[in-house]
């Protein structure tokens, strides 16, 4: 979603300071970017594209120490140079990640106020409410910025620029993401780390409602009610080296390939000894509901928990789409219902929009996130980190293999709990699980078979994924990657629901992935697969070894390396992410930056 980058210090080449910035935020996906610098006035430059467009409109030599600037993914209005942000009515000029839900109500007020709108956007209103406020000359600035959010519905970070007070960078945030860069003679303002590492490691993380005031030598944070307030300094624990492609030629192949050493970082510090393990990982014996609440491949994952916790620890389960799950009646059960959230990112609006749902109805939560001290972090009642690391490619790979890895080890503990696994048999999966790198290893070495695979599907336009139960929720998964960067179209199915309908768009040579790694169902999915194959399509089996056998329907087969029969919906997926990210690569697309996408999604 949009990103917001503001910028106050000794730096003189601002619009450059600008852009290297703006590009360490362009993989949360946008379609227009812009900046707005200040000299004697405030100036703005804009282009709908990439960042390369706007930089070619700048100068990079520009004297000035403050500047705002943003990516824009378009919500309200096309992506083009005029519904770009920076947008300036009257003597204010702003960025803003968010939606302000109630821009034509206030829109039609401001109209008849006399104010004309250039654009399409509901910023370019809220940017007029601060006009409007500020003309009517009763406040000064912080106490504009209070104003403001008693007009405004919905949710916004915004850097701010008064024409009136050029040596001075305001900011506020309610409900979108907004951080403070502490740098050396510097501050910066940004909606994540990844745009300030290049600068500082220190940083304050906003909370609803704060106002920030920078000049050039004071940080200044308010409260809603303006007091003065101190908030805690925290440190990013990864490098800039972490944000680059290191040697790689695409972000996304960088991190399948560190899966591996996340996959050790993550384990390594939830599981030591069984007893340490079993300390670790929170109390789930009170809990008889679980309901897995989620977006997108997170939600994906979210099924193979649900798979788990119902096959293996008898707890009943459901897993929801967060968007629907927000505004549908749940009946919850107060005394045994934990409410789980899974968020990479730690800041998707809707899944943010459900914590505060369980936590208003006294539900006990749970979230699994990446990014730490994120919204969805904070406010949950416990939190399990996954140790991702920084994900820049808006697929997500790694983080997706260790959400699945920690919903494993929190099944554990509830089969543990529930008396459903033996010492002798715990120790034996969590030594497999200390072990599993070096099996993710050897699956990314398989590098030729998944490009052999590519070649053959990456010029269809239309590609199946079927498996039965759990290997359904992985084909969810491959389906939902390959789909999304390779712009193929791709759908999942239960395999044995083809029949009835699906079916009837099989026909010679139609690409069936199968993932049959479910040994009490792979009778039943080798029958659907005859079903396909009978039907012309050629088929692409994704297997294990115990399953393995001389199937004459496999036109392509991979087989899995030995492993622990407990960990094999986790491997599953990374043969999937690799061909996947061959396909796109033959077919030429923006792997990274895959169209109408964003990494972070802060907008319902
Ligand atoms: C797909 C993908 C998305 C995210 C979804 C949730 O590759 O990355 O489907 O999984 O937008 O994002 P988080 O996990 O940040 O809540």
């Amino acid at each position: 979603m949009c990103g917001i980058i503001g910028y106050i210090g000794k730096k003189t080449n601002i619009q450059k300071t600008l852009i290297d910035s703006l590009k360490t935020l362009e993989y949360r996906g946008y379609d227009s970017a812009g900046l707005a610098y200040v000299t004697d006035k405030v100036n703005i430059i804009k282009s709908k594209g990439k960042i390369s467009h706007l930089e070619e409109k700048i100068d990079k030599e520009q004297e000035g120490m403050l500047g705002i600037a943003h990516t824009r993914w378009a919500t309200h209005g096309e992506a083009n140079d005029i519904n770009s942000h920076p947008h300036k009515v009257g003597s204010v000029t702003i960025v803003h990640n968010g939606i302000i839900e109630n821009y034509m109500e206030l829109k039609k007020l401001l109209e008849k106020e006399g104010y004309e709108f250039k654009s399409e956007t509901d910023t370019e209103v809220a940017c007029a409410v601060l006009d409007y406020l500020k003309n009517k000359k009763l406040w000064n600035n912080l106490e504009i910025i209070k104003e403001f959010s008693t007009y405004v519905k919905g949710s916004f970070a915004l850097g701010i620029i008064f024409d009136d007070e050029l040596d001075t960078l305001y900011a506020t945030r309610c409900d979108s993401p907004l951080i403070l860069g502490l740098g050396k003679d510097e501050t910066l303002i940004a909606s994540d780390i990844a745009a300030v590492i290049k600068f500082t490691k220190e940083y304050i993380l906003l909370d609803n409602n704060d106002i920030v005031k920078l000049t050039q030598d004071k940080i200044e944070i308010y409260n809603k009610k303006l007091e003065p307030i101190c908030k805690e300094k925290q440190t990013v624990n990864w490098n800039i080296e972490q944000a680059e492609k290191g040697g790689y030629e695409h972000f996304m192949l960088k991190e399948i390939h560190e899966e591996e050493d996340v996959l050790h970082n993550t384990i390594n510090e939830y599981v030591d000894t069984m007893e340490t393990f079993l300390q670790k990982m929170p109390d789930f014996a009170k809990y008889k509901k679980i309901h897995i609440v989620a977006c997108g491949s997170a939600m994906h994952a979210g099924l193979i928990g649900k798979y788990l916790f119902e096959n293996y620890s008898d707890i009943e389960t459901t897993v929801e789409i967060a968007s629907e799950y927000r505004y549908k009646k749940v009946f919850y059960n107060h005394n045994d219902t934990l409410v789980v959230l899974i968020s990479q990112s730690g800041e998707t609006a809707d899944t943010i929009a459900c914590l505060r749902k369980a936590k208003e109805n006294g539900i006990d939560t749970l979230a699994i996130v990446n990014v730490v001290s994120s919204t969805i972090a904070r406010e949950a009642d416990k939190v399990l980190y996954i140790r991702a690391g920084v994900e820049i490619a808006v697929a997500t790979t790694k983080a997706y293999l260790l959400q699945v890895a920690m919903l494993m080890l929190v099944n554990l503990k509830m089969m543990a709990e529930k008396s459903k696994i033996d010492d002798v048999e715990l120790k034996e999966i969590l030594k497999a699980f200390k072990a599993s790198p070096k099996v993710v290893k050897q699956i990314l070495d398989q590098e030729d078979k998944y490009l052999e695979i590519a070649k053959m599907i990456h010029k269809d336009e239309d590609i199946f994924f079927i498996g039965r139960g759990i290997d359904y929720a992985i084909s969810m998964e491959g389906s939902l990657k390959l789909k999304e960067i390779s712009y193929i179209h791709s759908e999942a199915y239960q395999a044995g629901e083809l029949k009835h309908g699906t079916i009837s768009l099989i026909e010679d040579h139609t690409k069936v992935i199968s993932v049959m790694t479910d040994e009490d169902l792979y009778l039943k999915t080798i029958s659907n697969i005859k079903e396909v194959k009978a039907r012309g399509a050629d088929v692409i089996l994704l297997t294990t070894p115990s399953l393995d056998s001389d199937y004459e329907f496999a036109d392509r087969k991979i087989v899995l390396p030995e492993a622990n029969k407990y960990l094999v919906p986790m491997l599953s997926i990374i043969p999937l992410q690799l061909i996947a990210y061959q396909v796109a690569k033959l077919r030429g697309c923006d792997i990274d930056k895959p169209r109408n996408l964003a990494k972070s999604v802060t907008v319902e």
